[in-house]
Order: C-alpha cells, then structure tokens, then sequence
C-alpha cells in the first residue's frame, strides 16, 4: 500500500466476556511500543465499557458491532447510538454481512443508521460485499450497496466514514480474495465516491478489506491490493495473531 498509516480493525462478533476483553486490551498495551497502525477492537455490547476504560490514554480505538437506528423509544433489547458513545464507544461497524444475512438488514437501513451514527458523534464503519464470487456482479452489488448505504450523507459526513469490502463468500472460509480484485473494487469505490460527492472525499475514505485474514496472508495482501487496511475476524480473537498481524502489516509501510 501507499505511504498511509493503515487501519486493523478486530472484529470479535460474540466472543469474549469483559475480563477476557480487558486481558486482550492490556496484553496489547504491553506488547506495543510504537503506533503505526490505526487499530481498533469493535467488542461486544457488554465489553464496550469496560474496554474503553483499559484502553484510555493509548490510541487504540474501541467501538461497537451494531447499533438501532432511532434516538431513543420503544424497542426491547436494542441499544442507541447515544448510548454506546456514552459507554465508550468512538466507532460502529454498520452492514456486517452477518448482520445483512441472518437479521435481514438492508442498504435503506444501514443508510438510517450510519446517518443516526454521524448525528450521536460515532464514526461508521459501512460493510459492503457480494456473496458469490462471480467478479462482475460483485462490482455491480458492491456499487449499489455503496450508493443506498450513503444516501443522503454530506461529503463532511462521508469523509467520517470507513468502508469495508467484505465479499462474503470470503468471510470465515479460508477463501482469501484476490488482492487485484480487490484493488479494482477499491478504484471502483474511489471513482463512485468522486463522481457522487466530489474529488475531495476520496483520500479521505478509508477502504479496507475484510475476509480470511491471517497473520500468514496480511502483509502481503496489503501490499498488493492497496487497501487502507484490514478487518479481522477469526484471526483477532488471539492476542499473539492479532498481534502478528499489526506487525507484519506495518513492519513495510
Ligand atoms: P474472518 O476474518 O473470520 O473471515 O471474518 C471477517 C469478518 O467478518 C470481519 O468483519
């Protein structure tokens, strides 16, 4: 990747109580001297509090996997955007396709929810992806995806965003995409981005990739897609993985 200090964002779905969180938190602060990455743990509703606390003073961002669209109201079990700011939170991941696939959430949605994210002071993190691998109609869904999830938004708003490229045939299977397709989905998303909000978002959007990284494949994925950074699944869940995986990728940039 370019001279651009790259993002590694954990995402630990729903694993980890708060001691194990805050044994993660600490084991990181410990081992990490120097910061040339921009990384951040998106931790489990119940964890976030407690997180934020251990990571306080370091720049190691904590944010959340989900958020209800509204300010506030009647919906048992839910949890606002407000609230998770006031717990700690400074980011929320929006759009997982985990969220898309088996709650049933869509673009209008998450485009509801980014702009409620914005709003409370939270940075969203918007996922994208295909599910097949079929490459011209990855490009396609990846591009309506994108138009629906930003409706609406200012280019000031836009430039608050992070958005993640996740093809989901890709995501917990082994099945690495290829760094070039990824990189022509990155120009796509760059080129969508000037067209509709203007040439001064572009290097100031963020896009990642997420989807069987590992430790071994990291670095040299970075290197060859060119993405501002990587979203890690299975492979954050191991202090020393997740660890690696910092450290392999910055270790060229
Ligand atoms: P894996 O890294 O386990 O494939 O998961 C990717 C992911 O869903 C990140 O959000």
């Amino acid at each position: 990747m370019e001279n651009r200090k790259p993002f590694i964002i954990a995402n630990w779905k729903m694993h980890k109580t708060i001691l194990e969180a805050v044994q993660f938190i600490r084991g990181y602060r410990e081992h990490l001297k120097a910061h040339p990455a921009h990384v951040a743990l998106a931790v489990p509703f119940t964890a976030i509090f407690a997180s934020a606390e251990a990571a306080a003073g370091s720049p190691l961002m904590i944010g959340a996997q989900n958020m209800h669209e509204a300010a506030q109201g009647a919906f048992t079990g839910e949890v606002s955007a407000a609230m998770l700011k006031d717990a700690g939170a400074s980011f929320v991941l929006l759009g997982h396709s985990e969220r898309r696939r088996l709650f049933g959430e869509d673009d209008a949605l998450i485009n509801r929810k980014a702009l409620r994210a914005l709003e409370c002071g939270l940075k969203p993190f918007i996922c994208v992806g295909e599910m097949t691998s079929e490459h011209d109609k990855g490009r396609n869904i990846v591009k309506e995806q994108l138009l629906h999830c930003l409706r609406d938004l200012t280019p000031e708003q836009l430039r608050q965003c992070v958005i993640s490229y996740e093809p989901i045939w890709a995501i917990g299977t082994g099945l690495l995409a290829s760094p070039e397709y990824v990189q022509e989905i990155r120009q796509m998303s760059q080129e969508l981005l000037v067209e509709h909000w203007g040439v001064e978002v572009v290097d100031r959007v963020p896009i990642l990739y997420g989807g069987s990284v590992t430790a071994e494949n990291a670095k040299e994925f970075i290197c060859r897609s060119n993405v501002d950074g990587l979203l890690v699944g299975g492979a954050s869940l191991s202090l020393a993985s997740f660890m690696q995986i910092v450290d392999n990728v910055t270790e060229q940039t």
